[in-house]
């Protein structure tokens, strides 16, 4: 729960550009505040297996595929419906360990920017994020555990 937390916090951070202490500052003169997050985290939490992931997601893609997995038009590819997302989750875990170069098309959309390596990612991580927005943006798909990351990269 403290762990969690902190990568929510340190997330939101992030995304903030706030320094941590700015943030903590913040949170610690601002009791209401505090309490949102405290809630959003609790909410989180409940929907069980989803924190690690979405924190990632925020840290890690949320830049360039948008909060809402619609990604940028022509830049940046969405991750809803129609998208990769629904892939052979070793497809997904190779994108992820390899980045992601040359023309795609997703949505009749073409994209050809660089994705870029995603490897310093942990097993648990890579899976929690792969998880993630594949219960999100509309995805309804399988999750993708720690051992799936793990036997892929122990093959390289
Ligand atoms: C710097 C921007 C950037 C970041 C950061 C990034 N991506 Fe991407 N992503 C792209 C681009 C650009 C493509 C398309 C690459 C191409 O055209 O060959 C892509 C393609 C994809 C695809 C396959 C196409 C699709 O839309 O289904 C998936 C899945 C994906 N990214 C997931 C992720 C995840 C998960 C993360 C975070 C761990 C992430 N990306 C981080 C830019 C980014």
């Amino acid at each position: 729960m403290k762990i969690s937390f902190l990568i929510l916090v340190s997330g939101l951070v992030n995304l903030s550009c706030y320094t941590t202490s700015d943030k903590m500052n913040l949170l610690l003169n601002n009791p209401e505040r505090f309490n949102e997050e405290i809630k959003e985290h609790q909410s989180d939490e409940q929907s069980g297996k989803q924190i690690s992931g979405k924190a990632v997601y925020v840290k890690y893609c949320l830049t360039c595929h948008q909060s809402n997995g619609s990604g940028v038009p022509g830049m940046h590819p969405p991750l809803g419906m129609g998208s990769w997302v629904g892939k052979d989750p070793k497809d997904l875990i190779n994108i992820l360990m390899e980045g992601l170069s040359g023309k795609i098309e997703v949505n009749d959309e073409v994209y050809k920017d660089n994705m870029p390596s995603q490897s310093k990612l942990t097993d648990e991580e890579m899976a929690g994020v792969l998880t993630y927005i594949r219960s999100n943006f509309g995805n309804n798909f399988k999750p993708v555990t720690p051992e799936m990351v793990r036997n892929l990269r122990s093959n390289k």
